[in-house]
């Protein structure tokens, strides 16, 4: 069965139990843990859920169906799903509560062993490639009360056309490709979301388009690895396994030529994207951000470590000094371009010389965001197989001594910001006080100012006036 055939049976499954589920005032409460590539997935399950008949609700007791779309790539996610799952069996018992369990996590051997034995009353389990069946999975349960597992290992494909319900009317995450084929050495998501695999050129710009028609200004293109878009299907064309008929990759074959395809589409404002693997940061990417005005000039681009040694045990693809090189190439052909990075402190085998390496890199490039996180060692990595694993007790030491850099860093830069006059998308009410609105600055730096609510999803010129650390308050 092709995917468009597979797609029209569950949209047969969502009428049927939407007929099920009529006058019935069915409620769904969904957590998401993890990163934006699961929020977009929760997007698509919200959207699915909701043609079905049901309304979202925050309080799970009086939801009927209980959803949790989880994440593997750091511990204590584990036990905080087990405690999650522990605390509906009441509820499971007093309301006939359906649960479903889906995401990375459930591509776990060890996980699903877990949840068959001790918590045999969950009814539904999804993976990462099973996602689009959840319509088909909840008509079985309601229909027959049997249990459900529907996880398999073998790569998904690319499933177009799915319902979805997003979380915001401005900014819209897409995801343009799925999997990894990096496999680096501390990391589980190559072997719970499978290899890389991208969404059609034609089938993206549709969506941005439709986004942009419905008052989208800012896109979010999603991706373990974006700017190796269309990568694997160019070299199955290459190799004659993958046919380019119908010219789907003809105009649009790769990640830069994408950004400059979005680019030309009215409405759409602001483009960004994440993550790049510093490796695959080829020149016509770099060119596609200069030209592309839609573009943010704000890049994530993940470090890890600053230390070659490290990096090569990591299986990172590159050194201390090619990053640097390539920051500086970046700075050099787009002015004014800030970054954001991702580190991980105590990885297995990590000196102080290594550590130190990491800090140096941090001051050169002085980062606008940095994502700290202490090394997690996850079954079936090889990272969890090194024998020279840093005791918690220093990698909690270094993380605090990166920590205090990077505030330190983030403090002197953000003073740079005072007087200077920012574009502003306008995101909302503030949260913290109703009578002040809420955006972004180009970097994502959030700035709160006062102002009339029709400015809402506009990109408006704001003065910075006040420093608070996490945001800054702004005047017109
Ligand atoms: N331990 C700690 N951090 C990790 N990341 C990925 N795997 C691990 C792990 N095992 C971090 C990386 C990645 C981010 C999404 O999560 O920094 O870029
Ligand atoms: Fe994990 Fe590396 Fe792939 Fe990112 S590029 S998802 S860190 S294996």
């Amino acid at each position: 069965m092709d995917e468009i055939e597979e797609i029209k049976i569950q949209k047969q499954y969502i009428e049927k139990v939407a007929n099920l589920n009529e006058n019935k005032n069915l409620k769904y409460t969904i957590l998401t843990m993890g990163c934006q590539l699961n929020e977009n997935d929760s997007e698509k399950i919200c959207g699915m859920l909701e043609e079905m008949g049901y309304i979202k609700t925050e309080k799970i007791e009086e939801a009927n169906l209980a959803i949790f779309n989880t994440c593997c790539v750091r511990e204590n996610a584990e036990e905080r799903l087990f405690g999650k799952i522990g605390e509906l069996k009441n509820l499971k018992e007093k309301n006939n509560l359906i649960i479903a369990i889906g995401g990375c996590m459930m591509q776990e051997e060890h996980i699903l062993d877990k949840i068959k034995k001790s918590f045999s009353y969950v009814d539904i389990v999804f993976g990462t490639h099973t996602l689009h069946k959840l319509p088909e999975d909840i008509f079985k349960v309601l229909e027959s009360q049997k249990k459900i597992k529907d996880v398999i290992d073998i790569d998904g494909n690319v499933y177009e056309d799915l319902p979805i319900k997003r979380e915001s009317k401005i900014q819209a995450n897409v995801t343009i490709m799925y999997g990894c084929n990096n496999f680096c050495s501390y990391c589980i998501v190559p072997y719970v979301r499978g290899r890389e695999r991208s969404r059609k050129p034609k089938d993206i710009i549709k969506e941005v388009r439709e986004l942009a028609s419905q008052g989208y200004k800012e896109i979010m293109l999603l991706g373990q690895n974006v700017n190796s878009y269309l990568r694997s299907e160019m070299e199955a064309i290459k190799q004659g396994t993958l046919k380019n008929e119908d010219g789907d990759y003809k105009e649009i074959n790769s990640f830069a030529k994408l950004l400059r395809e979005i680019n030309k589409i009215d409405g759409i404002e602001r483009i960004r994207f994440i993550s790049p693997h510093p490796k695959d940061f080829t020149l016509d990417v770099i060119e596609a951000i200069a030209d592309c005005e839609k573009v943010c000039k704000f890049v994530h681009l993940p470090l890890q470590s600053g230390s070659t040694n490290l990096l090569k045990v990591m299986n990172r693809k590159y050194t201390k000094e090619q990053y640097l090189e390539l920051v500086e190439k970046m700075r050099e052909k787009i002015p004014n371009i800030k970054f954001s990075t991702d580190i991980i402190v105590g990885f297995a085998g990590e000196t102080e010389e290594d550590f130190e390496d990491t800090l140096d890199v941090v001051r050169k490039v002085n980062f606008e965001q940095v994502f700290m996180f202490i090394y997690s060692r996850r079954v079936g990595t090889p990272g969890d197989k090194m024998p020279n694993q840093i005791p918690e007790e220093i990698k909690h030491k270094r993380f605090d001594r990166l920590k205090e850099l990077v505030e330190k860093q983030i403090a002197e830069n953000n003073k740079e910001y005072i007087g200077t006059t920012q574009r502003i998308l306008v995101e909302g009410k503030s949260k913290n006080n109703e009578k002040m609105l809420t955006g972004r600055t180009e970097s994502n730096k959030v700035v709160v100012f006062e102002g009339d609510e029709n400015l809402i999803n506009s990109i408006i010129d704001i003065k910075i006036v006040e420093d608070h650390m996490w945001y800054f308050k702004g005047e017109i």
